[in-house]
């Protein structure tokens, strides 16, 4: 069984699919983590993310085990990712170990929840399950600096949101797996509700078989 959550950064797509994961007994993968590990790599070894060359090599060197080992929800890693995010190759290099986890999820587990941005798109098309979460630019903005003040990092209202419009942009409209949700996904704006709202929806739907 797989379920495949999609939507921009902020939307509550983590959130429900963590949630999903525990209460169905599945293994999550979090594909924002992948990108986030090649484009902070990248920079360890003083190149730009920009480099294709360079962000291809460090995607090649990925391995899924390390993928929790080390700190990259920070924005600096969030900005690498969406640079190497652009690149077919780095992405093709990804799909593998995506793939790979979809197919046999870790644990001898029954099913994966998988989220990103291309998952009921390109990497699980025929996923059982699909959302697309979404929400306002502003609200995902406020979510976002809570969680960056929370974590005792530096951070301004005014330029999150800006980052955050910028990252939509570039996710939305590369030629090559751009964010935007399944035919078959059910979409959800978590605008005004909360994560138990959420995952009682996506629940019920599941529930019911689609
Ligand atoms: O989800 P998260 O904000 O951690 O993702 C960081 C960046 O990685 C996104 O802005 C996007 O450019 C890229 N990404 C992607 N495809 C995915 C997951 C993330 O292109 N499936």
């Amino acid at each position: 069984m797989i379920i495949a959550i999609d939507g921009p950064a902020g939307s509550g797509k983590g959130t429900l699919a963590r949630g999903l994961a525990d209460s169905l007994n599945y293994a999550h993968l979090d594909t924002g983590k992948l990108y986030r590990c090649v484009g902070l790599a990248v920079l360890s070894i003083g190149k730009d993310p920009a480099d294709a060359e360079a962000a291809l090599q460090e995607a090649k060197k990925l391995d899924l085990q390390d993928i929790d080992n080390i700190d990259i929800m920070g924005d600096t890693a969030a900005r690498a990712a969406s640079k190497v995010a652009r690149f077919q190759k780095v992405r093709d290099e990804l799909l593998k170990l995506q793939k790979k986890f979809a197919s046999s999820p870790p644990g001898g587990r029954q099913g994966a929840v998988i989220d990103g941005r291309d998952i009921g798109t390109v990497v699980c098309a025929d996923a059982d399950f699909k959302f697309f979460i979404t929400a306002s630019a502003e609200v995902r903005a406020e979510r976002r600096h809570k969680e960056l003040l929370a974590r005792g990092e530096p951070s301004i209202y005014a330029r999150v949101l800006s980052d955050m419009l910028a990252r939509d942009e570039s996710d939305k409209t590369r030629s090559i797996a751009p964010l935007r949700p399944a035919r078959d996904a059910q979409v959800i704006d978590t605008s005004e509700l909360d994560a138990n709202t959420v995952l009682a929806t996506a629940l019920k739907t599941i529930k019911a078989g689609g």
